[in-house]
């Protein structure tokens, strides 16, 4: 028989539990560091040891993280469904907890791409890169996430994925980040939809709010979604 599809659009929230700082919380990366400054195509032209730097420190710390029970009990759901998860998350997590089909929309830290040869991309696991390392035709090594004023990766084919499914999940995003977040209105009408967030978000009432840690509420609805 075929398989319902769950699509389900994760943020920092989702890697929280396993030690990995979100962007807008009052202790969030935002806070201790501006945009701006290591995060735009502009602050690696200004400043690319500084940029290299904050993502040398979260790639070495993203080395010391687990998979929660959120990441597992996605990775479990494709017993029964199939699964597609859309992630704003740089790490590689749903990866590690045994998720098949991930599309990383904002990059992966452990990557990193050539400033000049867009056909250029090694995965470096958890080491760091500096500013004098260059890929074999001569280009500076960057990071492979998408800075603030870049496109959006696999945005179409992500796109596709939301109008096919059956169930929607978005889990610990805020949704402020644009296209990315506007996907979340692009399912079909009959779709079931379920937002897993411990704050008050804005959202459609479509959504049945699970209002909680997504590595408790996450599980929850996972084992719930298999029972039916
Ligand atoms: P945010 O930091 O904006 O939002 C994190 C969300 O996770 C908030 O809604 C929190 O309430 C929620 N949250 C916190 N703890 C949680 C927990 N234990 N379980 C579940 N949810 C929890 O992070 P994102 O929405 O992922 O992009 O941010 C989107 C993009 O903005 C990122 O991909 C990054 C950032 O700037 C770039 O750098 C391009």
């Amino acid at each position: 028989m075929k398989k319902n599809r769950v699509v389900v659009f994760t943020g920092a929230g989702v890697s929280a539990p396993s030690g990995l700082a979100t962007f807008r919380d009052p202790d969030g990366i935002w806070a201790r560091y501006a945009i701006e400054e290591v995060a735009t195509p502009q602050a690696w032209a200004a400043d690319p040891e500084k940029v290299c730097q904050f993502y040398n420190e979260r790639r070495i710390q993203l080395g010391t993280v687990q998979p929660n029970a959120a990441h597992i009990a996605l990775a479990e759901l494709e017993e029964s469904f199939e699964v597609q998860i859309v992630t704003q998350n740089v790490d590689d997590l749903h990866e590690r907890a045994g998720s098949s089909a991930v599309l990383h929309l904002h990059g992966e830290l452990t990557k990193v791409r050539s400033d000049s040869d867009p056909s250029y991309l090694k995965d470096i696991e958890y080491s760091t890169i500096t500013t004098q390392d260059r890929c074999p035709k001569g280009g500076q090594l960057r990071p492979h996430v998408v800075w603030f004023g870049e496109a959006v990766l696999y945005f179409d084919v992500a796109l596709e994925h939301f109008r096919k499914s059956d169930i929607v999940i978005v889990a610990g995003t805020s949704l402020n980040v644009y296209p990315a977040a506007g996907l979340i209105l692009e399912a079909p009408s009959q779709a079931q939809r379920f937002l897993v967030d411990p704050g008050e978000l804005e959202i459609p009432q479509s959504f049945i709010h699970l209002k909680g840690s997504a590595d408790v509420e996450l599980p929850r609805l996972c084992e719930k979604l298999k029972k039916k």
